[in-house]
């Protein structure tokens, strides 16, 4: 059921945690279907309800520092404590810390690896359900497993339906795409597992060091995330560029554009208009979305325009890189 924020709501949720049912809840990146972190079977439901396979490790998000500490293993190297301080500056915010375990997190959440991913959420609803319940809570994006991430309460419902009890209505998400995953586990060589809007350049700038992007041939096994089969509609994806529209001709063709104004000689089906001027912040928030209506739409196929992976651009591109590859 979609319920709004009200402080009642907001209380049925927690109390269902506290039970060890699943709710669903607005975060500033995307929906999340959050269960009670320390409880295995409570996120063993995560796992059954999105078809989630076993070896894909769940974030944990927590409303404060102490709380995120408290996750951390107590034999977590000094050097990994103090790179977690300063990044900790992100919080609340869509930056996930992966960090050497402690032992109560049971071995669903992480994958059975010694390394959980901890992030202090942004959205007010988020906040205002991990203080009601107070306990640390597991939740991987509100879609089924390999479909793209809700950014709205009805995406969640059109995933999961009645079987959420309570999906907790917070609007258009803001951020868009999902949070930064950044490894700490080792201190000399920090990690992104997966690029998002608080950029490499945003994580060098506040450690004074430098970052590492795990490509996908590298990730492989420290974060699943990173396979490439992923965040896809079932609309075919294209690259305009990489499209010959005229071999289409009898077709049904929508067309995301990251700005006004471009191919409009072209009878495209359906046109949407990321932002003005390309600004990668509204393409990144308003990207899902798109992708979401426009795979609404009983199109033949989706085309999409490019940017320059770095910056934001590059968790863009690492989305877009992953919806297209289904298709080639
Ligand atoms: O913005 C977000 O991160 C959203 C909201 C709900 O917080 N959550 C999200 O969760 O996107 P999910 O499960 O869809 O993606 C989590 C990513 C996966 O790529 C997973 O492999 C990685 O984080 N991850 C989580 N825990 C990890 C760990 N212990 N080690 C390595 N990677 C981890
Ligand atoms: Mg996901």
């Amino acid at each position: 059921m979609i319920l709004s924020p009200s402080d009642e709501n907001i209380q049925k949720a927690a109390d269902l945690l506290s039970l060890g049912e699943v709710v669903s809840f607005p975060t500033e990146t995307v929906y999340g279907l959050g269960a009670n972190a320390l409880s295995a079977p409570a996120c063993n439901k995560i796992f059954a309800l999105k078809g989630r396979p076993a070896s894909n490790p769940l974030i944990v998000h927590v409303h404060s520092l102490t709380q995120a500490k408290s996750l951390v293993h107590p034999a977590c190297p000094e050097k990994t404590l103090e790179l977690f301080s300063q990044l900790a500056t992100f919080w609340p915010g869509p930056l996930t810390l992966v960090m050497p375990k402690a032992p109560a997190i049971p071995d669903i959440v992480t994958a059975g690896t010694n390394s959980v991913g901890i992030r202090i959420p942004q959205h007010p609803t988020a906040l205002k359900l991990l203080y009601a319940s107070n306990i640390p809570i597991a939740a991987p994006s509100a879609n089924i497993s390999n479909y793209i991430s809700p950014t709205t309460a009805q995406h969640v419902y059109d995933n999961f339906g009645e079987s959420v009890p309570v999906i907790l209505d917070g609007g258009n998400t803001s951020v868009g795409i999902e949070s930064t995953v950044l490894s700490l586990r080792d201190p000399s060589m920090p990690r992104i597992l997966r690029p998002g809007v608080i950029t490499k350049q945003m994580i060098e700038e506040a450690i004074g060091m430098p970052v590492y992007l795990a490509d996908a041939a590298q990730g492989r096994g420290q974060s699943p995330g990173l396979l490439p089969l992923h965040y896809a509609p079932h609309t075919e994806l294209r690259f305009l560029a990489d499209t010959d529209l005229d071999s289409y001709i009898r077709e049904k063709i929508g067309y995301i554009a990251f700005s006004e104004g471009k191919h409009l000689e072209y009878d495209f089906h359906s046109i949407m208009v990321l932002s003005h001027n390309n600004n990668l912040s509204e393409v990144a928030a308003k990207l899902y979305h798109a992708l979401q209506e426009m795979d609404a739409l009983g199109l033949d196929l989706i085309v999409i325009d490019q940017c320059l992976e770095s910056g934001v651009g590059e968790a863009i591109m690492d989305r877009l890189h992953k919806a297209i590859k289904r298709y080639s």
